[in-house]
């Protein structure tokens, strides 16, 4: 087992039995705490980033993208709404898509996110709040938030059976608990 992120542990609040709570104390701690998610991820799962511009979101995304085994790093999809990360150990996708700029869901359809949902790909989704009601209940929410120019509050909440599962799994993983 890899040892788990030093100091980390004394952040870290189990608000509900949905829901964990804990500090991030620099970029690359980010980072590598999206790995150890994207390391359990599974087809169907949907993982939601939320926060304010610069709270992390990419950051987080890009450790998921390591962890999941994509050839590229996960980058921003500023310019593109959606990037696709082929697997290279068997192919399946993870879907990265930034909501941002989508103005209604009917925007949402066009770009394809309807039959995204509808298949069995993984999908983390940036400024999920402008696609609420198309998403299934069971999701992941991981909301991050500034404290201070390095760190980061982090909460993570499952909506659902399987995203209670993946969150047990990130906890047991991250903190070893
Ligand atoms: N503990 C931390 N975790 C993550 N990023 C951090 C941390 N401390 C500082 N940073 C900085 O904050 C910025 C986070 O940028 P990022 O692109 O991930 O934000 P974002 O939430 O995706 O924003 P946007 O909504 O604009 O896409 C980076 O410049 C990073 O270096
Ligand atoms: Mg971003």
């Amino acid at each position: 087992m890899i040892a788990t992120e030093k100091g980390i542990m004394e952040s870290m609040a189990i608000l509900d039995d949905k829901t964990l709570d804990f500090l991030s104390s620099s970029e690359t701690q980010t980072e590598r705490l999206g790995v150890r998610l994207g390391e359990l991820l599974q087809p169907m799962d949907i993982v939601c980033l939320s926060g304010e511009l610069g709270a992390g979101k990419t950051v987080f995304a890009r450790g998921m993208g390591r962890g999941w085994g994509a050839a590229p790093r996960v980058t921003s999809p500023t310019f593109t709404l959606v990037n696709e990360y082929p697997r290279l150990r068997d192919g399946l996708v993870l879907y990265h898509v930034d909501c941002y700029r989508l103005e209604t869901t009917a925007d949402a359809i066009t770009v394809g996110l309807e039959d995204m949902l509808a298949s069995r790909s993984v999908m983390m989704i940036e400024w999920p709040e402008r696609i609420e009601t198309m998403l299934p209940a069971d999701r992941l929410l991981i909301a991050l938030r500034h404290i201070n120019e390095t760190r980061r509050g982090i909460r993570m909440t499952a909506g659902g059976d399987r995203s209670l599962a993946l969150l047990k799994s990130f906890r047991q993983s991250a903190f070893g608990v």
